[in-house]
């Protein structure tokens, strides 16, 4: 038996090495993997100034905990605070502890109970994170959760000016939800965001863990609207597969996170911190994240020309490079379809199919999905 506990429905497929967008199973089959660690290896796997700065680090130190000076920590928060607009950066090792240390600050800065967060929402499994989420079946089994949390559907504006009143603490929402389908925020929903929770007294917390780092075709997906949040939260693409996750918020929060109110053993570890500084240098210029835009409207545009026929095809829809593509079918089988064919993609809830590049993907590569996805897709 397997000594594991069985907590993935893994694919059948054992990676041996892996280049760029390229993984090559043990049986030396290649696979175009557009599934990037899930959303995580945004410059492909192991880019090279990432694993140099990564070898470097592991020559100096590896850990040292969080009680000595730690400059690279510094450097990181100094460059993530000028992408952001974000003033002050607190470092954890995943995107549910920066959710989590979201949830807990603005708790503590407001002094309120409640926060709302979106219907069919993803925030991550900790006990606060698992709450926040508004789909059932992460709850299912695990009650009661924290008496913290109240659920909007998501784009609804009536309901979420009927829910927002003066106990809640923050409003929790991703730009995109990934996990819940690709389902991007309206405009109107973002504005009445800022207006109630500017009523209330509210914070708003943007969940940047999927759209964060480029994703999107900026730095963060809230800067796609004209939208100034109290606190985002970024993990995944930070350091490019290396654990890492961060609570960043404005500095009138900063007193509330004081010396002793929260902390991580392995939170910002200089391996970590390096590999994300290293891709922080290329994934946030502007020559690379317009090229993202483009590359993430072809890849709109080619889906669409080259399924127009698929009368199974509901909607394709997405901001950069993250593309969901929801069909009438459940899209179990579509995915290990494709993988026979050496493409790995995702899906997001049961119906739709996820697309996660990496952000440098080429655009002989995209062809190359494309080509394979509308062949299966039309095909039925
Ligand atoms: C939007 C969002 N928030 C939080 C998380 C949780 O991140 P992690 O799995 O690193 O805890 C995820 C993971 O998929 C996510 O997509």
């Amino acid at each position: 038996m397997s000594h594991l506990f069985q907590t993935y429905a893994r694919w059948d497929i054992t990676p041996e090495r892996a280049q760029g967008s390229w993984l090559t199973g043990h049986n030396g089959k290649r696979y175009l993997d557009f599934t990037a660690g899930i959303g995580v290896l945004n410059l492909g796997h192991r880019p090279r100034e990432v694993e140099q700065a990564i070898q470097d680090q592991l020559g100096l130190y590896w850990h040292t905990s969080n009680l000595f000076q730690q400059p690279l920590q510094e450097n990181l928060a100094d460059v993530l605070s000028f992408y952001s607009g974000l003033d002050c950066a607190f470092f954890c090792n995943s995107g549910a502890e920066a959710n989590e240390a979201a949830i807990k600050l603005a708790k503590k800065a407001t002094g309120r109970k409640k926060i709302l967060s979106c219907l069919q929402s993803f925030h991550g499994r900790t006990y606060a994170t698992m709450g926040a989420t508004g789909q059932e079946k992460v709850r299912t089994g695990y009650g009661p959760m924290l008496d913290a949390f109240d659920y909007v559907a998501f784009n609804d504006c009536e309901d979420l000016l009927r829910k927002a009143d003066n106990d809640t603490a923050a409003i929790l929402i991703e730009i995109i939800q990934g996990e819940g389908g690709i389902h991007c925020a309206d405009s109107t929903f973002i504005q009445t965001v800022k207006d109630a929770a500017k009523a209330v007294g509210a914070l708003i917390i943007i969940d940047e863990v999927q759209t964060g780092i480029g994703r999107t075709g900026k730095p963060f997906a809230f800067q796609h609207y004209d939208l100034s949040p109290d606190i985002i939260t970024v993990a995944k693409g930070l350091a490019n597969g290396l654990p890492i996750g961060a609570m960043l918020g404005k500095k009138e929060l900063a007193p509330y996170f004081s010396a002793g109110s929260h902390g991580s053993t392995f939170g910002g570890n200089p391996i970590s911190v390096a590999a994300a500084q290293s891709v922080l240098n290329i994934a946030l210029q502007d020559d690379f994240l317009m090229e993202v835009e483009k590359k993430g409207k072809w890849l709109l545009n080619a889906l669409d020309a080259s399924m127009k026929e698929c009368g199974d095809v509901i909607e394709i829809r997405g901001l950069g490079l993250m593309v969901g593509i929801e069909m009438v079918y459940e899209v179990k089988d579509v995915l290990l379809d494709l993988q026979k064919e050496g493409l790995l993609v995702l899906n997001a809830g049961p119906n739709v199919i996820r697309l996660l590049p990496p952000l440098n993907v080429s655009e002989s590569e995209l062809e190359y999905a494309v080509t394979i996805m509308a062949e299966r897709l039309n095909g039925g």
